[in-house]
């Protein structure tokens, strides 16, 4: 192996660049050639790449975002742009390709390992939805920029004695929701994963309403703030203000912890291709790094932990 590829697709997150400098600075610990390709998938379809040395990732590690940009195509969802992918690499003389990124740069990984070109995926995305990957880099940082946007809310709620939504990420998978509401002290956390209806939520927090105030974290996906907001005053009769955090959740320098992430699973994506395995996804398990077939993990849905849905049901009453 003499040329590795890397590059981040699909949303950013915090951590992805903390990952590209692992990959790149291992890379070059075993003397391999390090390419970074920007724009994502579509530049891999543009032959956009340039090599990378250790100075070209430096003070990249505190910044959020991804300095290999990202975008978001359909054409390598298809089999002619994986096709096509597949020939600007060897064009580009590339051996193998590591893909930071979620869900779907995940899969399209998937095929290219597939079609039998060497990859290796490493989750990036602060949804944390990736099912048997214990957390990807980016959750924590996003969680704690909920938890801090929570707190404040909860200090202007509390001293007007206001029903307060903060609408979160989570199109699919209420994680980030499930885990600010009860690290936040919600009194209600609406998620996908629970498929009441409107009208139930509605009752639950007209249930809960003897309280002076209170917070829902509602994620995105389940029902929008602005809907919800709505509905509570129609049926219950209860004003509240909505927070939708939006992007906010995606920037910001990366945690400590997402820092660490990042470096362990960039350094550890080197050292599996330097050990000639390829068409893997890497995570940490048990505090070590590991690796998973992608059909071992894209067989599965992601899942939220119901413990943790109740036990904040729990604590919040
Ligand atoms: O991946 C993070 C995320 O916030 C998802 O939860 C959400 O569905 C998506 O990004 C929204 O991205 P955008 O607002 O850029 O379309």
């Amino acid at each position: 192996m003499n040329r590795i590829g890397v590059l981040t697709s699909g949303e950013d997150a915090p951590g992805m660049n903390a990952a590209i400098r692992a990959v790149v600075r291992s890379g070059l610990y075993h003397d391999i050639e390090m390419v970074g390709v920007k724009y994502g998938f579509q530049g891999l379809l543009n032959e956009s790449a340039e090599k990378l040395d250790a100075a070209s990732v430096g003070s990249i590690l505190q910044r959020g975002g991804t300095v290999l940009q990202s975008y978001i195509t359909e054409e390598i969802s298809k089999e002619a742009g994986q096709k096509k992918a597949i020939e600007n690499l060897k064009k580009l003389k590339i051996d193998a390709l590591i893909v930071i990124g979620g869900r779907d740069a995940l899969h399209v990984t998937q095929s290219l390992a597939s079609r039998g070109f060497p990859c290796i995926g490493i989750p990036a995305t602060i949804d944390n939805d990736i099912p048997g990957i214990e957390e990807t880099i980016g959750f924590d940082t996003a969680l704690n920029t909920v938890i801090d946007y929570i707190d404040r809310i909860r200090d202007t709620a509390s001293s007007h004695e206001k029903t307060s939504i903060v609408e979160v990420a989570g199109k699919d998978t209420g994680n980030l929701a499930l885990y600010s509401g009860l690290a936040g002290g919600a009194e209600s956390i609406v998620i996908p994963e629970k498929k009441e209806d409107v009208e139930s939520i509605v009752e639950q927090i007209k249930r809960g309403s003897g309280n002076r105030y209170s917070i829902i974290v509602v994620a995105e996906g389940s029902v929008s703030g602005i809907d919800l907001n709505a509905k509570l005053k129609e049926e219950a009769g209860i004003e509240s203000r909505v927070t939708v955090l939006g992007h906010t959740q995606r920037g910001g320098a990366p945690t400590a912890r997402d820092r660490v992430l990042a470096s362990r699973l960039g350094a550890y994506a080197i050292d599996l291709l330097m050990n000639n395995e390829t068409g893997k996804l890497v995570g940490i398990k048990n505090n070590q790094p590991v690796n998973f077939d992608f059909d071992e993990i894209f067989s599965q849905e992601p899942r939220i932990d119901e413990r943790m849905y109740y036990l904040s049901g729990r604590l919040s009453s």
